[in-house]
């Protein structure tokens, strides 16, 4: 922690929390057993995060893709979500920390979607951490809805499609209230994206680690940032250029 420069942190962490299942099995164990232990590495992380002063995190807990596990997992991951979410909600409000949530939400069972409406009511006038759950969501399923969006604004004569730019399209993502992540971290040695937030990420630094989530713990973090501020982030530019 001590060797992490304050002034140059990511102000937007995203991460691909992988390896639940292959955690689990290696020990013998149901995949559930897994997830279980992978909440205790979002509470670390989450912690860490806060205590760093870093501004948003945004955490893959369930991807679009993900519906099509066993009905069991699936079952299994709604349990643990809405439980986890009721446990933690007095320890976010402690902490100050903000919860949102991007992705098709109308997916998740009723009693998840409450659970989940009560948190992000209880929390929303906290201003430290930016906790932003990425649930039953997928990057080609957000850039279908906001292309939808656009098509119909441009349809009742609310937008021109000469005056679509960048940050027109930027505003009609799911994440228009968030800076794009700077550092983008995926464990259990994987190396891809996985459908996740394919248009955010397009200049953020990539770590990946073979650690498995339930293993992921502060000190894991504080070396992915340590990493990303060993890097020059060159936007296109030459070296001499970002230097100068
Ligand atoms: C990530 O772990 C959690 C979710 C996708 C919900 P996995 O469940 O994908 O674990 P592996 O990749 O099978 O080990
Ligand atoms: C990505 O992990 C989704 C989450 C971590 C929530 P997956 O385990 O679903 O990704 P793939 O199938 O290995 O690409
Ligand atoms: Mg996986």
């Amino acid at each position: 922690m001590h060797n992490i420069d304050k002034e140059r942190l990511p102000q937007h962490i995203a991460i691909i929390m992988d390896g639940n299942g292959r955690w689990a099995k290696e020990k013998g164990q149901d995949r559930l057993y897994g997830h279980f232990h992978g909440v205790e590495s979002v509470r670390n992380i989450v912690e860490g995060c806060a205590e760093l002063g870093v501004k948003y995190l945004t955490l893959y807990a369930f991807s679009t893709e993900n519906w099509d596990r066993p009905q069991q997992e699936v079952t299994g991951l709604m349990e643990l979500l809405v439980d986890t979410i009721r446990k933690e909600v007095p320890v976010l409000n402690k902490n100050n920390i903000k919860l949102h949530v991007i992705g098709d939400v109308n997916m998740l069972p009723a009693y998840a979607r409450q659970e989940l409406q009560e948190a992000l009511d209880e929390t929303k006038t906290n201003t430290g951490l930016n906790l932003v759950m990425a649930l039953s969501y997928s990057s080609r399923w957000e850039l279908v809805n906001a292309v939808k969006a656009i098509a119909q604004d441009v349809k009742d004569d609310k937008l021109q499609p000469q005056e679509i730019n960048q940050d027109t399209l930027q505003s009609y993502l799911t994440t228009s209230a968030f800076p794009d992540p700077e550092l983008m971290i995926r464990t259990s040695g994987e190396y891809r994206i996985s459908n996740f937030l394919l248009y955010q990420l397009a200049y953020a630094e990539l770590y990946f680690t073979n650690t498995r989530w339930p293993d992921f713990r502060k000190e894991n973090l504080y070396e992915a940032i340590q990493d990303f501020q060993n890097r020059e982030r060159r936007f296109g530019k030459t070296s001499e250029q970002v230097k100068a």
